[in-house]
């Protein structure tokens, strides 16, 4: 399969809905990173995500769509998760509901549970795709199972470990300018629960609930068979050593708070550095070294970052 790549106009934006119509899958821009998105009511085009990404289909998916009325068609929305979309939708913020039954969403989506992940994207480019293709959109992020997300449409077609010949189109809209995924909640009874670190500060969500999330511990990735088993993710090919503020020689440094070959931000500001975070890591990997990387303070968007960068230092058992 030769991948198209689409420019965000008019004409590009009609052909990926158009594709995405017909089953196929496209990778796609959010303000977060890449997603690699097909119809959540077509099971065959929900197969050929997890078919693109290597993914064990155990591992369910994430549903795109435009607005809170079109969500909620979808999903079971209780007050406080109405107040959260209306706080901070379109955003970078996902939400473990229960599933309408009657949502006609393929089963395949959520691995067969009843909860489903749910999130309204702020990209405009997203937003124009969901306006013209008119349903939900299933994404995962676009990189083979395991590997660094990707925050470009290059990251999406890289020849090492990248997407380019086993998807329809990439939808080119730039690099993504919050740089890690979404952030998910979900409710325990009526406890509100952190399952997921990202682009959202749990600080935020905090201070609109009014209360403490509880924090999940462990891996982010849903798979009640076997807890623990996809620790690693976010891998580069290097060997990674995290909170290390000392130079060694034959690493490659990832600097934070000064400057550097491989700055994520020279001044520590933590927007910044979750914005170059998956780049840098791609291209510190391009070096053929071990990658050290110095400590980044675990609040606000520090606590992505240091979650991401925990599981790309993790022990690979998953090849
Ligand atoms: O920013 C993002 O969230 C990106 C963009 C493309 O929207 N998407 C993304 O999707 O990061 P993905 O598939 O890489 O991560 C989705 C996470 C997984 O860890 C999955 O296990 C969890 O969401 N998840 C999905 N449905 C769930 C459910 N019903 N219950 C609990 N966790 C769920
Ligand atoms: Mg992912």
């Amino acid at each position: 399969m030769r991948t198209e790549r689409l420019k965000p106009d008019g004409d590009g934006i009609a052909r990926a809905a158009d594709l995405l119509a017909s089953g196929a899958v496209v990778a796609i821009p959010t303000e977060t990173v890449y997603g690699l998105a097909g119809d959540a009511r077509n099971g065959e085009a929900v197969a050929r995500i997890y078919e693109a990404k290597g993914r064990p289909s155990f591992n369910p998916l994430i549903v795109h769509l435009p607005n809170l009325t079109a969500a909620r068609r979808i999903a079971v929305f209780s007050d406080e998760a109405v107040a959260l979309a209306q706080a901070f939708w379109p955003g970078a913020l996902t939400m473990v509901l229960p599933l309408r039954p009657d949502a006609g969403i393929a089963s395949l989506v959520t691995a067969g549970h009843e909860t489903i992940a749910i999130r309204v994207p702020a990209s405009d480019v997203a937003q124009e795709l969901l306006r013209r293709f008119g349903g939900p959109l299933a994404a995962p992020s676009a990189n083979a199972s395991g590997r660094i997300s990707p925050t470009s449409p290059d990251h999406v077609l890289d020849p090492d470990g990248g997407l380019d010949g086993r998807i329809a189109a990439v939808l080119d809209a730039g690099a993504s300018p919050v740089g890690v995924e979404s952030t998910i909640i979900g409710w325990n009874g009526d406890r509100p629960v952190l399952l997921r670190p990202g682009g959202l500060p749990a600080e935020a969500l905090e201070e609109a609930l009014g209360r403490k999330l509880a924090r999940k511990a462990g891996s982010d990735d849903f798979s009640p068979s076997s807890p623990g088993q996809m620790t690693s993710h976010y891998a580069p090919n290097a060997a990674l050593r995290i909170n290390a503020p000392d130079m060694r020689e034959g690493e490659t440094h990832i600097t934070f708070g000064r400057p550097g070959a491989f700055s994520l931000s020279p001044h520590g500001d933590l927007t910044e550095a979750a914005a170059n975070l998956f780049d840098m890591l791609r291209r510190a990997d391009r070096e053929g070294l071990p990658i050290a990387v110095d400590p980044v303070p675990d609040h606000g968007l520090g606590t992505a970052i240091n979650d991401r960068l925990r599981r790309a230092a993790a022990p690979r058992n998953n090849g």
